[in-house]
């Protein structure tokens, strides 16, 4: 007699069909800007996770952590429940007293790019710094090395910048001028897992690394994030804000890990007050779940094959677009010399003024979906209105990002079929919109 766990997996195996992706027709289903693939692999793994009834962070999130860890090669990984919440735990590890005369205080400067996603920045934003914005190089999206030089100032602690779209930016010059003067460097790198500079994985310059686990976002887990670092303090900070802020480092459901639950004396509390009730930073609950840690460790496994795809539709979409003549109406996407990009999307910025609404409008009509890039111009945002905000040099690339640009999908659900439907509704869209001597049809006489 097959056990409990025996027959849901017969039974997931039997229903694999109705879980496996189903194929898109370009023109009559729609084709989403991001999607998730996941499937049987995904399901067997959260009726596992269901199985063991653990409900919060278990041996899955365990696995997980140490998996992701080594295919990233970075030391150490803490899973949280977003992207947003793993740059809200790496802002305020910056922050917390253990770092003595090296945490950021409330009213110092960091810097950013305009053309960011918010919750790169939110948390530095609610801690009371001020933004110092860069401009973004028209070509690849991203601050320059130069730009980031030229903004730092006496009173800038931080430097927290996503790479664009899975296009990194020079993130291990960036590290070399943060270190030389003092200045902590989050690489939030939620759009760009797996790209790399040189034969270096982006996030392993900066003192953290960050990343998604959104549908959107190249592995999934429903809602999740992660935080790497290979520094042993930075963990230990970020280990215990995750966790209430406490001192004690048991997992949950373990006991006694440090050996002196009952032996510590810390902070003007009696000795041998239990030490899982000892709080030594001022922190959150920003845990993950099993379930969303074991469709994890399904999706790792695909991870480098789904990287590979996103590269391959992206190099495809671009030979499509040429071929077509596009680059005459549009800047098409360049990597950042010296790197190699794992592109999350396929940016446009339209030459001319004014064609970028009509367009995504033609196109969704097409079914196929379009995305601005993320806030446009960050500082023009309503969330903006009451902040103090500078700018280091004009924003005038991400001003034309903010008005010219959206995105489409390369996400591994789309295959060539789809990729070329969308380079040909690409040009219709500019012929619909920008009537040329050609396509007019002339005024009866
Ligand atoms: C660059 C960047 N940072 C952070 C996030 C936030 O991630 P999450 O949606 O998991 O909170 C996103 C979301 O897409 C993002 O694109």
């Amino acid at each position: 007699m097959p056990n409990f766990r025996e027959k849901l997996r017969l039974l997931i195996a039997e229903h694999a069909e109705e879980y496996a992706s189903k194929p898109l027709i370009p023109g009559i289903d729609y084709l989403p800007a991001s999607g998730k693939c996941v499937g049987p692999d995904e399901l067997s793994m959260v009726a596992e996770a269901a199985a063991d009834m653990w409900l919060t962070a278990g041996r899955f999130a365990t696995e997980f952590e140490e998996k992701f860890a080594q295919w990233w090669s970075l030391d150490k990984c803490l899973l949280v429940n977003s992207g947003s919440s793993a740059n809200l735990l790496a802002f305020f590890s910056f922050t917390s007293p253990s770092l003595k005369d090296k945490a950021v205080l409330r009213n110092a400067e960091f810097i950013t790019s305009a053309c960011c996603f918010p919750s790169t920045i939110t948390p530095a934003l609610q801690y009371g710094l001020h933004p110092v914005f860069v401009d973004v190089d028209p070509m690849t999206l991203n601050p320059t090395v130069e730009s980031i030089r030229q903004a730092i100032g006496p009173k800038t602690r931080a430097v927290l910048l996503a790479h664009t779209m899975g296009n990194p930016y020079r993130s291990d010059h960036i590290a070399q001028l943060c270190k030389d003067r003092g200045i902590w460097f989050l690489e939030d790198c939620c759009d760009a897992l797996g790209a790399k500079i040189g034969d270096s994985p982006v996030g392993s310059f900066g003192d953290f690394a960050t990343c998604s686990f959104y549908p959107a976002h190249h592995l999934t887990m429903g809602e999740g994030g992660a935080v790497l670092t290979n520094d042993r303090l930075l963990h230990r900070i970020a280990l215990s804000l995750r966790d209430w802020g406490r001192d004690c480092w048991c997992p949950p459901g373990a006991t006694n890990t440090c050996k002196r639950r009952f032996d510590w004396q810390l902070g003007n509390l009696p000795v041998g007050y239990d030490h899982k009730y000892v709080y030594s930073q001022v922190g959150f609950n920003l845990k993950t779940t099993d379930f969303q840690a074991a469709v994890g460790l399904a999706q790792l496994k695909k991870l480098e094959k789904f990287i590979q795809k996103r590269n391959a539709n992206h190099r495809y979409l671009t030979r499509c677009l040429q071929d077509l003549g596009a680059d005459q109406y549009f800047n098409l996407p360049q990597a950042t010399p010296g790197t190699s990009p794992s592109w999350f999307g396929y940016v446009l910025t339209c030459r001319e003024q004014g064609m970028r609404t009509p367009i995504v409008k033609y196109l969704e009509r097409q079914k196929i979906g379009t995305r601005l890039l993320f806030g446009g111009n960050l500082t023009k945002q309503p969330m903006m209105a009451d902040i103090r905000w500078s700018a280091s040099g004009s924003l005038e690339h991400s001003n034309k990002v903010m008005n010219d640009s959206f995105w489409i999908g390369v996400w591994p659900g789309l295959g060539k079929s789809h990729l070329e439907y969308m380079a040909s509704k690409i040009i219709s869209a500019v012929s619909d919109v920008k009537p040329t001597a050609k396509n007019v049809v002339p005024a009866a006489a």
